[in-house]
């Protein structure tokens, strides 16, 4: 949730065509081989993404030591799967200083190019052929200042450091297919100076000392996107639990932000999980929670499990419950493209709205959705059609405003039996996978029984003000 609207100045954007190549290469003719792409072709974050290999797991092994440099020194090893014959392959990387690649261990060629690491296996891959790549490496990763998205990735605190990755930061710390389109299960062994806590996804499997320095060993069993992957080192107060619906819970509040906000981020993270269980579906992890720390950035971010909070925004119900509602909308089911973000954004605002009635039931929805029907003028909200905001309009009022109407104009138009069912349908059918918004009109459509290409059409992809629908 972002706390002021991005600037929207157009930007000429280079499309990376994707030129993979798809011929079945049998196992025996890796000879065939040919470079994956170097892109994911994905218009709002041309270059990030890599073709050619589908990641299934990370492993981070990181010396996290937020005031010295190197800030970071450590192993990811990666475990993909080639979906084509491979002579060479490029992980996304910003900065930092490789020292070692192995493929399947045995040493690895690399080089770089802006925003790459690129690798060449001793031989070459063969398609369907499961590989591990481990890079070695160290440096200051920096933030990402961008003049449209603003500052995100690796953000210093005033004891740590938070990470907050979306869209593409995460390569800014970690290499990897820095694309939600590639989901993939994480490990994270990190170390940080004692009596510092390195808080990430899922759940802690352990804690060791060492002389001066603590490990904190966390493991997301479920398919992650990169951005979602989050490393929050500082000192926290921290408070854990179960939530009545049987949900495990961590929670944890940097003391220096806000004294007394322990527990009531830990209420709020139970209520509001549990509540949206019943609403959308099953929770689709293996724990919730939450982390507050005094990240100089102006959102709060989604992160599996846990998401990031800033000074203020973790005490306010409606951010909780949009953040949470983030994982079903956005984590579990994952744009496969950044510019289907109204899934994840205009779902969240819709819930955010939802919160906002059942606390203070004067407070409608409706009047969430008339109050912006009467902006006549708003030029964000009626000219960037939500289901094409391009990288300008990434964080803007139509994906997040606009994409919450056009849930309510489809609730009105189905009912609320109908409407609900389709929230259902949508995080079961796509749990822990990728979607389009093309199948999510489908989908409303079969579940309804009712034709609503006309109401997606002019709330979705047309520029204007919906007059009917
Ligand atoms: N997804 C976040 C939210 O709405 C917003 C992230 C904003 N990111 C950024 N780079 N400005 O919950
Ligand atoms: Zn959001």
């Amino acid at each position: 949730r972002a706390r002021r609207i991005v600037a929207s100045v157009l930007l000429p954007l280079s499309l990376t065509a994707c030129t993979e190549g798809n011929a079945r290469v049998p196992a025996q003719q890796v000879a065939h081989a040919a470079p994956g792409a170097a892109s994911a072709g994905d218009s709002v974050v041309p270059g990030s993404g890599n073709g050619g290999y589908d990641v299934q797991h990370y492993d981070l092994d990181l010396k996290i030591t937020p005031r010295a440099h190197p800030a970071v020194a450590g192993t990811t090893t990666i475990t993909a799967t080639a979906t084509q014959a491979l002579s060479r392959f490029d992980l996304d990387l910003t900065g930092l200083d490789v020292t070692k690649v192995t493929v399947g261990g045995v040493s690895a060629e690399h080089g770089r190019a802006p925003g790459k690491l690129v690798v060449t296996p001793p031989k070459p891959i063969a398609k369907g052929g499961s590989f591990t790549v481990a890079v070695t490496y160290s440096g200051n990763p920096q933030a990402v200042d961008d003049h449209l998205l603003g500052r995100y990735g690796w953000i210093r605190t005033g004891d740590g450091v938070f990470t907050g990755d979306e869209p593409d930061g995460a390569h800014s710390w970690f290499p990897g297919n820095d694309h939600p389109g590639d989901k993939a299960t994480f490990g994270f062994r990190v170390t940080v100076p004692r009596g510092l806590t390195a808080v990430a996804n899922g759940e802690l499997a352990g804690t060791t000392e060492s002389g001066d320095t603590a490990t904190y060993t966390w493991r997301e069993r479920d398919p992650m996107a990169t951005y979602l992957a989050m490393v929050d080192v500082g000192r926290f107060k921290i408070r854990s639990g179960r939530t009545p619906g049987g949900v495990p819970v961590y929670v944890a509040v940097d003391p220096s932000v806000d004294k007394a906000g322990l527990d009531a981020l830990y209420a709020n993270t139970v209520k509001v999980t549990d509540a949206w269980a019943k609403l959308f579906g099953p929770y689709p992890f293996t724990s919730t929670g939450g982390v507050v720390d005094d990240a100089p950035v102006q959102f709060a971010l989604e992160t599996q499990t846990r998401p990031e909070y800033i000074a203020g925004m973790a005490a306010l119900p409606t951010v909780v419950a949009h953040e949470l509602s983030h994982q079903w909308f956005g984590d579990s089911v994952s744009v496969t493209r950044w510019s289907d973000m109204w899934l994840n954004e205009g779902f969240a605002t819709y819930a955010e709205w939802m919160w906002g009635e059942r606390e203070n039931p004067a407070d409608t929805v409706q009047q969430q959705f008339d109050s912006r029907y009467a902006q006549t003028r708003s030029s964000d909200l009626w000219n960037i059609p939500p289901a094409a905001p391009g990288r300008t309009a990434l964080f803007g009022r139509s994906v997040y405003d606009r994409g919450a109407m056009a849930l309510h104009a489809l609730r009105k138009k189905v009912g609320d039996e109908r409407f609900f069912a389709i929230l259902r349908a949508w995080t079961a059918e796509h749990r822990h996978g990728n979607a389009t918004t093309a199948q999510f009109t489908a989908l409303a459509q079969r579940v309804s029984g009712m034709d609503l290409r006309h109401l997606f059409q002019v709330w979705l992809y047309d520029r204007g003000r919906p007059v009917n629908w």
